[in-house]
């Protein structure tokens, strides 16, 4: 927008300099050197906004349907990366992903990004109050059609005596924030039932946490 708004007010500028006959040629090299910085700022920013759509556009559609389809899971990540940056920056959260280039699965993206994307959210939720460098690393690899996901954050953990708790169904030490204790139950059952997989939580209070999932695929 402020790029749109300069050059608006530029060509105003250059508009009233020619009208009085005041336009010389140092003024319209000006003029048409400062053209080209908004117009590549406009263009930096418009792909960034599409981008950002296209992200938001296939994740709404996958969540919303079961459907099984190819996909590439570096690619994905970075798509539902992409989807939740704002929050993850305001917040602070620096999150790194390591995967494979290259591997395509037949399989079903809107869980996939259901289970990574609610990770995301209860790290943004729970993991970092009092911290200050506060980040997430998502590892991925692919062995005999079997993707391994270790998503850990550097926060502050989860109590011994809660972990055997965690999937179930409305736990939570949220409730007073409006918390439901459905989320690590849907990422669960998403990875059970969809994906005939495994997940399991590492953690120690203030050592931050680490999911082990499995997926088959
Ligand atoms: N990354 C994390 N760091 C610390 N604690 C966590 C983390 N992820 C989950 N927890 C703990 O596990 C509990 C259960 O998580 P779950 O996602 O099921 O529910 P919730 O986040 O509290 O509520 P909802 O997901 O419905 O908003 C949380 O209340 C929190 O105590
Ligand atoms: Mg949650």
């Amino acid at each position: 927008m402020t790029g749109i708004t300069h050059l608006h007010d530029l060509s105003d500028a250059i508009r009233r300099d020619f009208d009085g006959n005041k336009l010389s040629p140092k003024g319209l090299n000006k003029f048409l050197t400062n053209c080209k910085k908004s117009t590549s700022l406009v263009q930096i920013n418009l792909e960034k906004a599409a981008q950002l759509v296209r992200s938001f556009k296939q994740i709404a559609v996958d969540q919303t349907s079961e459907e099984k389809r190819r996909f590439d899971v570096k690619k994905y990540l970075e798509e539902i990366h992409t989807s939740v940056h704002s929050v993850l920056k305001k917040n602070n959260i620096d999150v790194s992903i390591e995967c494979p280039a290259g591997i395509s699965i037949d399989s079903f993206p809107g869980a996939f990004s259901q289970i990574v994307t609610n990770l995301l959210m209860n790290s943004i939720a729970h993991a970092f109050q009092g911290i200050d460098d506060r980040s997430v690393s998502i590892l991925v690899d692919i062995e005999d059609s079997v993707l391994q996901i270790i998503y850990s954050d550097n926060g502050t953990g989860i109590a011994t005596e809660n972990l055997t708790k965690i999937f179930d169904p409305f736990f939570t030490t949220n409730r007073d924030n409006g918390g439901s204790g459905l989320g690590l139950n849907i990422v669960f059952n998403l990875v059970t039932n969809t994906f005939k997989g495994d997940i399991r939580c590492v953690s120690e209070s203030n050592k931050g946490c680490q999911f082990i999932l499995t997926l088959q695929v």
